[in-house]
């Protein structure tokens, strides 16, 4: 067997939940046989640990083997239903800071059913920020809420690894996907970042889509894509989407990707119904091993192994979930395919695209800009109150106790109520009162801000939460109420 490295690489490995340890147990035959030269760590993670009492699925001897390795296989994890249970692969993502998802979704027809066999589409997901923070608060008896993050450096040093990416793999053009025409203070940054950065990229294109449209044309006509780059939520979604339309999500693996730990799975989940069964398709956390083998520095292998699974998908032996009468001529069990794998090492692909590697570690370094940073000024504040009393009641009693601030407007779910709401509007117990200086966007002190808050108390209108209103060298950094 030709190695790459003289020293094994010492990797952690997570079997997971349901189909996890056979397609697990299948991805490590196949890359061995293939010539990956691994030091395994086995970690248990998922329902277990979760089912313990460990409510992160993880326990502290495996955050060390992790810290230790920095490179982790993972099978797909069953989180618990019900409150009190983060989901592992968020939380691994976000405490190493694995800040891209890249999940390559080429098509494999016509060995794999498709409508879209020219497609070769590869999503670069936000992996830590957006609404997938995790923040959530219940405020009134009416109203929930989530927050949602996009940052500076963290929308930079993605996109520039999009760009990079694109430019290492000789792609043409970069896709940003946003709904930068409703969002327009957090998709707008990742909007505005995108722009920025795609200036230091001449030599590729970069166009933004709203997200809606664009996962529309995506689904219809995804030729017409190369990299897209895109927030964590709607990346989870439309690489979903990529992954179907391109023959089956249980084909797709996936590389997260940090500045130091690298962790690869498979992009579909534990399947619980069908474990145990010899019935699932090893592919997707295979082809995210390949993408490890990449990582690690030993290309030889990733490209055997990547080329044999080519060769296995052309010659129809395929499991259950991808076969197909009119192409497939053998239908095997999870086992039995990664047997089909191993027999073919050695072999490329006489149809598909062979693929090709560096024998080098494949590590895309991204610089995050330095800023002067703004100066920063509060404005007013916005006072989130809790009330089923109408409108007119609640601003009356506001206005009496906002001096020295003003009584701006009021919203409710957004949309301006007071002054001059119309009685159509769908009002629930859960108002945002915007209170400024008298001058618009003056300087205002945060003791006045305290003391406005007493005051509210006082007078039977406590609060849930604020936002401070800023601007930003003179710049407001805070949306307009729908309709003021
Ligand atoms: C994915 C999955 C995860 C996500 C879940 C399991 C937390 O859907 O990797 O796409 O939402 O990111
Ligand atoms: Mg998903």
């Amino acid at each position: 067997m030709g190695t790459d490295s003289a020293v094994p690489v010492p990797i952690t490995v997570a079997y997971g939940d349901g189909i996890g340890p056979e397609i697990m147990e299948a991805t490590l035959r196949v890359i061995t046989a293939g010539g990956a030269e691994l030091e395994v760590e086995t970690i248990r993670i998922g329902q277990a640990i979760y089912e313990a009492g460990n409510s992160a699925g993880i326990e502290p001897e495996a955050w060390e083997s992790l810290r230790r390795t920095k490179v982790f296989l993972k099978a797909p994890i069953t989180t618990p239903e019900g409150g009190g249970f983060k989901s592992l692969n968020v939380t691994v993502r976000k405490a190493f800071g694995l800040f891209a998802n890249v999940r390559p979704n080429p098509s494999y027809a016509p060995f794999v059913a498709t409508k879209h066999p020219g497609m070769d589409v590869v999503i670069v997901r936000e992996n830590e920020e957006d609404l997938y923070g995790g923040i959530e608060h219940r405020q009134t008896e009416d109203v929930t809420q989530c927050l949602k993050l996009i940052t500076r450096p963290g929308t930079e040093r993605l996109v520039r690894y999009a760009f990079e990416y694109a430019r290492r793999y000789r792609r043409s053009k970069v896709s940003c996907f946003t709904k930068d025409n409703i969002m327009k203070m957090t998709d707008g940054l990742f909007h505005r970042v995108f722009d920025e950065v795609a200036a230091d990229y001449p030599d590729l294109q970069s166009e933004h889509w709203i997200v809606d449209i664009g996962t529309a044309r995506l689904a219809d006509t995804p030729e017409a894509f190369d990299v897209i780059v895109l927030p964590n939520l709607y990346g989870d979604i439309v690489s979903d989407v990529a992954a179907e339309i391109s023959g089956s999500v249980g084909l797709g693996g996936s590389a997260n990707i940090g500045s130091e730990v690298a962790m690869f799975e498979a992009i579909h989940g534990s399947a619980p119904p069908l474990a145990g069964k010899n019935v699932a398709n090893p592919s997707g956390l295979l082809l995210g091993a390949v993408q490890m083998l990449v990582h690690i520095g030993q290309g030889e292998a990733a490209e055997r192994v990547h080329n044999a699974w080519l060769r296995t998908i052309e010659d129809g032996v395929h499991t259950e979930d991808i076969y197909d009468p009119t192409v497939s001529t053998a239908r095997v069990g999870t086992a039995e395919f990664a047997d089909a794998v191993i027999d073919r090492l050695g072999e490329r692909p006489q149809k598909l695209r062979a693929a090709s590697y560096p024998s080098t570690p494949e590590r895309i370094t991204v610089a995050v800009s330095t800023r002067v940073p703004a100066r920063k000024e509060l404005v007013g504040i916005d006072v989130f109150v809790d009330s089923r009393e109408p409108v007119e009641v609640i601003a009356k009693a506001l206005e009496g106790v906002a001096a020295p601030l003003e009584l701006v407007m009021i919203t409710n779910r957004g949309q301006k109520v007071y002054p001059g709401g119309i009685p159509e509007t769908f009002c629930v117990d859960h108002w945002r009162c915007r209170f400024q200086a008298r001058e618009p966007n003056g300087p205002v002190a945060y003791g006045d801000v305290v003391a406005l808050l007493g005051r509210l108390g006082d007078v039977g209108f406590p609060f849930i939460k604020t936002e401070g209103l800023f601007t930003f060298d003179g710049i407001p950094g805070f949306s307009l109420g729908q309709g003021q």
